[in-house]
């Protein structure tokens, strides 16, 4: 089994490029099954979740090929509509192919997804919207068996909270659907209108992506084309905490301040110094952080779940005590076990969580239980007096490509 070493207490210092972000690529790859000839993906991470999303294309039917950074999908026969456990599995959220496979040959089969490390992850919002344009379901034996009778058709559709997955699940469902879809309350994350920005280079109708309301014109065809993904923000935040714990300085090449601005706002609390440039971004931190007094987790434009563990291991080694507010997954304190074993006093009573320190970080032998939460995990090793091993590292090589070297 893999692990990682860490000899904490090294302020970083460096330029990172970002490579694309995941959570972009996957609706993006999933996008690809609706269009006819050729696309081309650039910027593609090399990640577990990524190489997922290709074999259940090349499942599908679709040529799919991976080189370097590179991906390219070319759908000639489809030959299946179904997804089989197996590669269910391989992924955390083979879900986002409902709205594509669907789409693309109106059924679909595939596993029902069950929980995961942040708790239940129920698709009941994702279904219902669907539903709508017209899909029926039934469930039997874990299985998830979809079909369209008529094609799926335009509906005004209102999501009852902005989720990511289900925003794109309608938009890949409607793009090729008849007449117009409105969906209401839709999620603005910059991920959802990369989504976007890729559909309309392929031909679709879609307006007011990144707002409350996103309006989709369902075509009669898109045609595959040539596309480069979105840096990876989460990695980037991810990054600056790593040198704003250490009390180092970073040039993250490859990305804006606009998408992440939210974060940028905290990360100033602490007492980082950002300054923004087109196309990279610069932070040198203080010595020691300080504390932030509340951080609440929402949709964007609020503050990113995603990066709650990375905020929560730098403010472990803050002066103060830093409160947070988990408000979008059940389970997203697994990390906290660890923090704890490292010497910081850490109270987690439902949503909320409070993080004093007590003595400086000290470097033991932990889990990663999760992708971001095991990430955390490094940033508190490489800020910890001693040595830090980490294991269970496969759930952090889901969202950073080789974190150890990145160039
Ligand atoms: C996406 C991101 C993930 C991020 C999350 C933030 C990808 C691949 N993943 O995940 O990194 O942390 O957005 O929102 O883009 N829920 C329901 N019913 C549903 C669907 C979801 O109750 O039908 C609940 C989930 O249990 C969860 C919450 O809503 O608690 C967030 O779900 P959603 O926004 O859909 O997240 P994902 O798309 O899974």
């Amino acid at each position: 089994m893999q692990k990682l070493v860490i000899d904490g207490g090294v302020p970083l210092e460096g330029k990172i490029f970002l490579h694309g972000a995941k959570n972009s690529a996957l609706p993006i790859l999933a996008a690809a099954l609706l269009c006819d000839g050729k696309t081309v993906l650039e910027n593609c991470a090399r990640l577990t979740d990524v190489f997922a999303a290709c074999h259940i294309l090349a499942h599908l039917g679709c040529h799919c090929m991976i080189q370097e950074h590179m991906v390219t999908v070319e759908v000639k026969n489809l030959r299946s509509d179904s997804i089989p456990e197996a590669l269910m599995q391989e992924m955390r959220s083979p879900v986002i192919f409902l709205g594509a496979v669907l789409g693309r040959t109106g059924s679909c089969q595939i596993s029902y997804p069950g929980g995961c490390e942040l708790g239940p992850r129920p698709i009941d919002m994702h279904l219902d919207a669907l539903r709508q344009m017209g899909a029926r379901f039934t469930i039997h034996g874990g299985q998830l068996d979809c079909v369209v009778s008529e094609g799926l058709c335009g509906a005004k559709i209102h999501l009852p909270f902005p989720l990511v997955g289900a925003t794109e699940n309608v938009m890949l469902a409607a793009v090729l659907a008849k007449r117009r879809t409105v969906l209401h309350n839709a999620a603005r994350e910059p991920e959802i209108c990369d989504l976007a920005y890729f559909l309309r280079t392929c031909g679709a109708k879609i307006f007011g992506d990144g707002e409350g309301m996103i309006v989709i014109d369902g075509v009669e065809k898109l045609q595959g084309a040539a596309y480069r993904i979105m840096p990876n923000r989460i990695a980037g935040i991810t990054y600056l905490g790593a040198a704003a714990i250490t009390g180092g300085t970073i040039c993250l090449r490859g990305m804006d301040a606009q998408p992440i601005e939210n974060v940028l706002l905290v990360l100033e609390q602490t007492g980082c110094w950002i300054y923004p440039e087109p196309d990279r971004l610069h932070l040198l931190a203080p010595r020691r952080l300080r504390a932030v007094p509340m951080i609440q987790t929402m949709s964007h434009p609020g503050f990113p779940t995603d990066a709650q563990a990375i905020f929560m291991a730098m403010l472990s080694a803050a002066d103060g005590v830093s409160v947070f507010e988990e408000n979008i997954f059940e389970n997203r304190y697994r990390h906290v076990d660890a923090f704890v074993k490292m010497g910081v006093k850490i109270h987690v009573s439902g949503k909320i969580a409070v993080v004093t320190r007590t003595r400086a970080l000290s470097g033991t032998s932990i889990t990663a239980t999760d992708l971001r939460g095991g990430a955390a995990m490094a940033l508190a090793g490489l800020a910890a007096q001693g040595r830090t091993e980490i294991h269970q590292i496969s759930h952090i090589d889901r969202g950073y490509e080789t974190m150890e070297t990145v160039p």
